[in-house]
C-alpha cells in the first residue's frame, strides 16, 4: 500500500474520519498534514462515538503511530485536552507524534479570527472561530511560533516580543478590548510545551524512514477539496491546501511516495459556512436529509446546509487530486426517497457549464441541471454489510454506477452507516 492519501471530495464532513479509521487497520502510520481543530472527525468505535479535532483517526488502532505533521496548525491547549479526554476513555495516546515544525495557534489568532469575520461582512467564510486563518497568515508572514520554539525560551520570548505588540496595536486600532502580555503568554506556552514534549519529533525523518522500510503510511485529509485555499470557492474556503498535494508539503514526504489517493464522497452534498451552493436543497427535503444524516457540525454544532450530489464538484476534485479510487459514504441516508437527483452541470445564459468558474460569485446565478434516479427503500444495513456490495438495492447500485462512469474513478468502498463494519467493498 505504501502511502495512501484520504481526501474529502466536497466541502468537508464526507466521513473521512470513519474511512481513515477503517483503513488504519492496514497502515502503520496515520498522518494529519493540514488544517487544525477546525476539523471534526467522527469515529464510532466499540459502540462509542469519538469526535477528533487534532489527533489522527488512527489512534483507535493499537500499535499504530498517529502523526501530526508540520502542515497542521496546532492549538496546544486543545491538543492537550484532546489527549487527556482520550486517555480518560482508555485510548492509549503514547504513539502520538507531533512535528517540531508545526505552527502554533496563539490566543491572538482566535481573537483575530473573530475580528476578521466581523470586518469581512458578506465576504466572511463563516469560520469555525478556532484561529486557523490568522495562524496560517502568520506562518506565511513568518511571524509564526512553531512547536520547537516552546523548547528554546530565548527564541520564544524574542518572537513574542516582536509579534505581541503588533497584535495589541491592531486590536487597539479597531477599538477592541483585547490585549496580550508577553510574559503571560510565554509562561502559558512553556507549560503547554512541557506537557507535549514527549510527543515532539522530526516527523519528516520518521515518515521517510518508515516508507524506506516498506511500512504503510495513511494521510488523513481534513476539510475538503472545495475548501482548498487555492482550488476551493475562495474566499469562502479554509486557509490550507486540503487537496492531495498538501500531504507532501504538510508532512515532508515526496510525491513519488504517494501510491493512491482515495476521494471520500458523501452520497449527497453538505456544507457548513457561507458561500454559493448551486445544488442546495432548501425546504422539507433538505430538512429531511439534514435530520436523517445528523448533519450538524462536529466542531461547531451548526446545522449543515445540504443538497444533491454535484458532479461538477466531483469531476473537479478527481482532476486536482488525481483520485485513484472513491469511497461513497452515507448512502443509507438517501434510502426511503422516491426520487434521488445528481447535478450534472449548470445552465447560465442559455449555455451548459460543466466546470466550476474561477469567479465563484457566478455560481449564485447558475441553475443546476439534474439527472433523476429512482430511489431505494430503507434496508437492514447490517445485513447488507455482512453480505457485501451485491446485496445493495438495485437502484442504489445504478446511482453508484452513474457516479463511477461520470467521474471515471472506480468506487472502492461504500459506507452504509457510521460504524466501522458498516462498509462494503466494491
Ligand atoms: P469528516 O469530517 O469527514 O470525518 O466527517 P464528520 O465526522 O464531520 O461527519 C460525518 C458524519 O457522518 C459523522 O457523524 C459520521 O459518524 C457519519 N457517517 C460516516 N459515514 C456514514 C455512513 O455511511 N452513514 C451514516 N448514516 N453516517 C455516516
Ligand atoms: P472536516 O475536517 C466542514 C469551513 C468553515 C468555513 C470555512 C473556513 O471536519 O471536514 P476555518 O475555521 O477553517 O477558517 O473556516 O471552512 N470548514 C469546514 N467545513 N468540515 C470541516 O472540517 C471544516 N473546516 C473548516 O465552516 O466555511
Ligand atoms: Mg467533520
Amino acid at each position: 500500500m505504501a502511502a495512501t492519501v484520504i481526501i474529502g471530495a466536497q466541502w468537508g464532513d464526507e466521513g473521512k474520519g470513519k474511512i481513515t479509521d477503517y483503513y488504519a487497520e492496514r497502515s502503520d502510520y496515520i498522518v494529519r498534514f493540514q488544517g487544525g481543530n477546525n476539523a471534526g472527525h467522527t469515529i464510532k468505535y466499540q459502540d462509542e462515538e469519538f469526535k477528533l479535532h487534532l489527533v489522527p483517526s488512527g489512534i483507535f488502532r493499537e500499535g499504530k503511530k498517529a502523526v501530526i505533521g508540520n502542515g497542521v496548525v496546532v492549538d496546544p491547549k486543545v491538543l492537550i485536552e484532546e489527549i487527556e479526554s482520550l486517555e480518560e476513555r482508555d485510548i492509549d495516546t503514547s504513539d502520538l507524534i507531533l512535528s517540531d515544525r508545526a505552527n502554533l495557534i496563539m490566543p491572538y489568532h482566535r481573537a483575530e479570527d473573530l475580528l476578521e469575520e466581523k470586518l469581512k461582512g458578506d465576504l466572511k467564510a463563516g469560520t469555525t472561530k478556532k484561529g486557523i486563518g490568522p495562524c496560517y497568515s502568520d506562518k506565511v508572514g513568518r511571524f509564526g511560533i512553531r512547536v520547537i520554539d516552546l523548547y528554546n525560551p530565548k527564541s520564544l520570548r524574542n518572537k513574542l516580543e516582536k509579534v505581541i505588540p503588533m497584535k495589541n496595536k491592531l486590536f487597539d486600532a479597531y477599538d477592541e478590548d483585547e490585549e496580550w502580555d508577553v510574559e503571560e503568554v510565554f509562561q502559558k506556552y512553556r507549560d503547554y510545551g512541557k506537557k507535549l514534549e514527549k510527543h515532539v519529533e522530526d516527523t519528516s525523518v520518521i515518515l521517510n524512514e518508515a516508507l524506506n522500510q516498506g511500512e504503510d503510511v495513511l494521510f488523513e485529509g481534513a476539510q475538503g477539496t472545495h475548501l482548498d485555499i487555492d482550488h476551493g470557492v475562495y474566499p469562502y474556503t479554509t486557509s490550507s491546501n486540503t487537496i492531495a498535494g498538501g500531504a507532501c508539503c504538510g508532512s515532508g514526504v515526496g510525491p513519488r511516495e504517494i501510491s493512491s489517493v482515495l476521494g471520500i464522497v458523501k452520497a449527497y452534498t453538505s456544507r457548513v459556512g457561507t458561500g454559493p451552493f448551486p445544488a442546495e436543497l432548501e425546504g422539507d427535503l433538505g430538512e429531511h436529509i439534514r435530520e436523517k444524516g445528523g448533519e450538524y457540525g462536529t466542531t461547531t454544532g451548526r446545522p449543515r446546509r445540504v443538497g444533491w450530489l454535484d458532479l461538477v464538484m466531483l469531476t473537479f476534485s478527481a482532476r486536482v487530486n488525481s483520485f485513484s479510487g472513491l469511497a461513497i459514504t452515507n448512502l443509507d441516508v438517501l434510502a426511503g426517497l422516491d426520487e434521488v437527483k445528481i447535478c450534472t452541470g449548470y445552465r447560465y445564459e442559455g449555455k451548459e457549464i460543466r466546470e466550476f468558474p474561477a469567479d465563484i460569485e457566478k455560481l449564485y446565478d447558475f441553475d443546476p441541471v439534474y439527472e433523476s434516479f429512482e430511489g431505494w427503500e430503507e434496508q437492514d444495513w447490517d445485513e447488507i454489510a455482512e453480505k457485501g456490495y451485491e446485496a445493495l438495492p438495485e437502484n442504489a447500485k445504478e446511482y453508484l454506477d452513474y457516479i463511477e462512469r461520470k467521474t471515471e474513478v472506480p468506487i472502492k468502498h461504500v459506507s452504509i452507516g457510521p460504524k466501522r463494519d458498516q462498509t462494503v467493498e466494491k
